[in-house]
């Protein structure tokens, strides 16, 4: 989660520099142009320039889009607003499936552009050295920005206000939180399914319990520390920030059904229920599969 101003805090970039950029405005909208046709013949020596850019009208279009692009480098006000333009801008591109190089060299373009006017113009001085500082950061802070939409769509949150900063802030720690309730509660869940096991095996051993029943009561047990550990396996990913697999949720419900069909199984009159049961899984069995198939898809 993201605002402008915390970007700038990384960057250092102060409102010293937002006067700097705002002090050359004018040569820069002077030079537009020139820019446009110079980034343009720069562009277009891209292999898929126009796989991309396929006709003039679009061209056109972009060309007026980053023109205005390039103006409100040297707008001074980088608020919220600016920052939104800028992700929607990386948005598109990541969209269209632009090669992020394609970004990085161009603004490689416009960096030495801005720094050869600027040379051209302001004569070698303190003042010089700091204008160009400043319009390197401003470049920098663009570029970081929209290939973050390259790098983590959906991460990437702008938040509109600091209240709303602070309940996204609320919201992601209770959720981790949680996460970590849930993970240790599964961990007691395996110990207390677990020491069934070790009931069952010792019930058999010094109780005299039924040796079908016994055998049905721990594989059941076994497969319900089975389930349960693919959903700690699955809730641990989710902590390191991988996506949660539903699919181990179907895998717990299939396990908890098989110990059923085991335990009726051996029910005089129960087959109606092993029916039904065998049928649910019959019908969880094939969603696992379907979720399965979908993921490595
Ligand atoms: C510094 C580099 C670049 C900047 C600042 C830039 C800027 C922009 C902007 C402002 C838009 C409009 C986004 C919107 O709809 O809100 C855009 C769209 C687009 N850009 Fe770029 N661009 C850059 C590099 C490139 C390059 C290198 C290519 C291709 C070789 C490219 C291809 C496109 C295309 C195809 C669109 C969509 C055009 C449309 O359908 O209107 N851009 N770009």
């Amino acid at each position: 989660m993201e605002t402008l101003d915390k970007i700038k805090l990384i960057y250092f970039f102060t409102d010293n520099d937002a006067l700097n950029l705002t002090q050359i405005k004018d040569l820069m909208n002077l030079n537009s142009n020139e820019f446009i046709s110079g980034v343009y013949s720069f562009i277009s020596n891209f292999d898929d320039f126009s796989k991309f850019l396929p006709n003039e009208e679009i061209r056109s279009r972009h060309r007026e889009k980053i023109k205005i692009w390039f103006l409100n480098l040297f707008s001074g006000t980088y608020d919220n607003e600016y920052l939104r333009q800028l992700k929607r801008i990386g948005e598109v591109h990541a969209g269209i499936k632009l090669p992020s190089h394609y970004v990085s060299a161009t603004m490689n373009y416009v960096r030495n552009f801005i720094h050869n006017i600027i040379i051209k113009n302001i004569p070698a001085s303190d003042k010089r050295n700091e204008l160009t500082e400043s319009v390197n950061k401003i470049i920098d802070i663009n570029l970081d920005i929209i290939i973050s939409s390259y790098i983590s769509e959906g991460k990437f949150y702008i938040a509109a206000t600091k209240f709303e900063t602070k309940i996204i802030k609320f919201s992601s720690r209770f959720s981790y939180i949680l996460d970590l309730a849930l993970v240790v509660s599964l961990i007691i869940a395996t110990i207390m399914v677990f020491l069934l096991f070790v009931f069952e095996i010792y019930r058999f051993a010094f109780g005299g319990g039924a040796f079908e029943s016994t055998v049905v009561d721990i594989l059941g047990a076994m497969l319900i520390v089975w389930a349960i550990r693919e959903l700690l396996e699955e809730e641990v990913k989710k902590l390191k920030g991988h996506k949660f697999a539903l699919s181990a949720f179907i895998g717990l419900a299939m396990a908890a059904l098989l110990r059923k069909i085991l335990i009726f199984s051996l029910a005089p009159g129960k087959s109606k229920e092993v029916a039904i049961l065998g049928f649910l899984v019959l019908v969880l069995g094939i969603v696992y599969w379907l979720m399965n198939k979908s993921v490595k898809s």
